[in-house]
């Protein structure tokens, strides 16, 4: 069993705010794990502190063996770590190939066809701009662009976040299939856990930026108790 990410005991925040307290988290390489909880519960910290974008109070987060506390963000990013972030930030004035060749890193096995083949609506919308895209696709592209990084492990933020259920469907296809192919290591951070939980291996729940479940994914796809109880009932819209 191969770590490449293990969390012990952090604790991050906000300049004086704390919103992380003592995280622990392990993360298999070629598995995916669903980071659930309610809004505000400190997902997206979670993320931002992976990639070094917050401030480091306690504990360790180790990367393939080595400890990243203090590394900056382009140093982690370098690692090997990908981050897809909650807004979506494709260039605008380029066209959706061009989005792809700026950030592609030939270190793996993502390149444009690796892409297209993936998301071929991306194929389609090659010649588009970034501000010509359907939410749906302007997702596809964030997702699109980290894969060109070829990252070791790839952070999702609310990748299906605002877009139709048939949008959800082809994207969280794509995640799946992304993952068993290459092997990609993903943590993919979600509010609805019907989607998150059919597409990852395990799960953590946060509430109030502490971790209060950790188990398999198939396994609280049943406890619908624990669901209720830490992210509640009508999520699923
Ligand atoms: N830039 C920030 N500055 C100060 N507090 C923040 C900032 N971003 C988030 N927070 C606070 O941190 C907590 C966790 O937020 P967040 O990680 O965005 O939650 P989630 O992604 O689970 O909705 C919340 O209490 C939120 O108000
Ligand atoms: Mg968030």
């Amino acid at each position: 069993m191969n770590m490449l990410l293990e969390i012990e005991k952090l604790s991050a925040g906000h300049g004086d705010a704390i919103a992380l307290h003592d995280i622990s988290l392990q993360v298999e390489e070629g598995r995916s794990v669903a980071v659930l909880g309610r809004n505000g519960a400190g997902k997206t910290t979670l993320l931002e502190t992976i990639m070094g974008l917050t401030t480091h109070y306690s504990g360790n987060l180790r990367f393939q063996g080595e400890i990243l506390n203090r590394r900056s963000p382009v140093q982690r990013a370098h690692a090997g770590l990908g981050w897809v972030p909650q807004e979506r930030e494709a260039f605008p004035s380029l066209t959706v190939t061009e989005n792809l060749m700026v950030v592609h890193q030939d270190k793996g096995p993502w390149n444009l066809a690796k892409v297209f083949a993936l998301f071929p609506r991306l194929e389609e919308r090659q010649a588009n701009l970034g501000s010509q895209l359907s939410g749906g696709e302007q997702q596809m592209l964030a997702i699109a662009r980290a894969l060109m990084t070829n990252p070791r492990l790839l952070l999702l933020d609310e990748p299906m976040e605002g877009l139709a259920p048939i949008i959800v469907e082809e994207l969280s296809a794509a995640v799946m299939q992304m993952t068993r192919e290459t092997g990609l290591t993903t943590l993919v951070v979600e509010q609805h856990p019907i989607v998150a939980l059919a597409m990852t291996h395990s799960a953590i729940i946060l509430d109030q930026g502490h971790v209060v479940y950790s188990g398999l994914s198939a396994e609280l796809s049943r406890d619908e108790a624990t669901i209720d109880r830490y992210i509640g009932v009508g999520q699923e819209s």
